[in-house]
């Protein structure tokens, strides 16, 4: 059994025991690979119309595998990348004598990527969770493009820099006024190599279009427009202040940084209420994730849930409806799970 496989190497490099992995709750962000690689192909089929049978799929940062692993058992061809060495091992441990998935490691946004495959190999790229911790997203998109067919399309998850809820405590280091700073700045805060880089929307925007993947499709994966309102915004905002001034700074010099930071924020979002459609605000700073598809002019899109036009943002879709209870309840996923960051273990 391949999962098993994977449990006792990941113990062994822990130096604890695989039941005390498996017992653990919530399960790390290792352990549960497999559980999200599933609840992620569950999530796509209630996106859009997808059929992964036969499909050539590239898994872009698979990490554990997972992922790679749910993809190849619904049918896809898959070949899953990831700069890491010891998680292409993972990976190969996760995948052995289950599904038929090849592996490499390999820098995504690097030329390396076109001597491993040719041209046009795929029919979906996926990256998940990943976008953020590349620095050269352009040239990931330039590969991207060069990777792609024809009628292709990716799937992309991004969380997103710009919600006040993460500027409050930063998704992967937890940390108070992270993402109100310049990543080169994070070291006042968090002194370690912290490799995540925050875009704004426009961004993504900006670089689909310009490497041949003009259609976008966003998917409302907290419900921003139903759920989200801008009363909470502004309290969001309160207690970011409220914070700010309370704060045990490591010095004065930070202090200020954090406070200009949150003046450029706050000036943001005051521009954009006054500026832009309440929807736009909605989503631009209620998503905990930016998250949906964009594809080739051929590609066929078919979301399955009501799809609204945005000014600022484009197709949006619903999500649709979230998974039955008995699949959350089997797999111990709390509400808050369900309602928080979806990664909660944004890794
Ligand atoms: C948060 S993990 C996401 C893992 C996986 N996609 C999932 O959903 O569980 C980000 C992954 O991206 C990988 N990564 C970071 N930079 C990369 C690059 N330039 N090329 C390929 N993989 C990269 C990391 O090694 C890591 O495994």
């Amino acid at each position: 059994m391949a999962y098993s496989d994977f449990v006792n190497m990941l113990a062994a490099a822990l130096k604890v025991t695989p039941e005390a992995l498996l017992e653990a709750r919530p399960l790390s962000f290792p352990m549960s690979t497999n559980r999200r690689g599933e609840e992620l192909v569950e999530f796509l089929g209630r996106c859009i119309e997808l059929d992964l049978k036969g499909k050539r799929v590239l898994d872009v940062g698979c990490a554990y595998g997972g992922l790679s692993v749910a993809m190849a058992k619904a049918g896809a061809r898959v070949t899953g990348i990831d700069v890491s060495k010891k998680f292409i091992a993972y990976a190969e441990a996760n995948a052995l004598d289950t599904v038929d998935a090849d592996f490499y490691a390999v820098d995504a946004s690097s030329v390396s990527v076109r001597k491993i495959f040719k041209q046009g190999s795929f029919d979906l790229i996926v990256v998940n969770d990943v976008l953020e911790h590349i620095y050269d997203t352009a040239s990931l998109a330039a590969n991207m493009d060069w990777l792609l067919n024809d009628t292709g399309m990716i799937y992309f998850k991004v969380p997103n820099g710009f919600s006040p809820r993460f500027a409050l405590s930063e998704g992967h280091r937890k940390i108070f006024g992270l993402t109100l700073l310049d990543p080169d700045c994070w070291f006042h805060l968090y002194p370690k190599r912290a490799s995540i880089f925050y875009r704004p929307l426009s961004h993504f925007q900006a670089i689909f279009k310009h490497f041949n993947l003009p259609q976008t499709l966003f998917v409302d994966e907290e419900r921003v427009f139903l759920r989200f309102t801008l009363r909470k915004l502004k309290n969001q905002f309160k207690q970011l202040y409220d914070k700010a001034r309370d704060y045990a700074y490591p010095d004065p010099q930070v202090k200020t940084y954090v406070r200009e930071g949150l003046t450029r924020f706050r000036d943001e979002y005051l521009y954009d209420v006054e500026n832009s459609g309440e929807e736009f605000v909605k989503f631009k700073y209620g998503s905990f994730f930016f998250n949906g598809f964009a594809g080739r002019a051929g590609a066929k899109i078919r979301p399955l849930h009501a799809v609204r036009e945005i000014a600022g943002i484009g197709l949006v879709a619903d999500r649709g409806e979230p998974p039955a209870r008995a699949f959350v309840a089997e797999r111990g996923i709390s509400d808050e799970q369900l309602d928080g960051p979806q990664s909660a273990e944004l890794a």
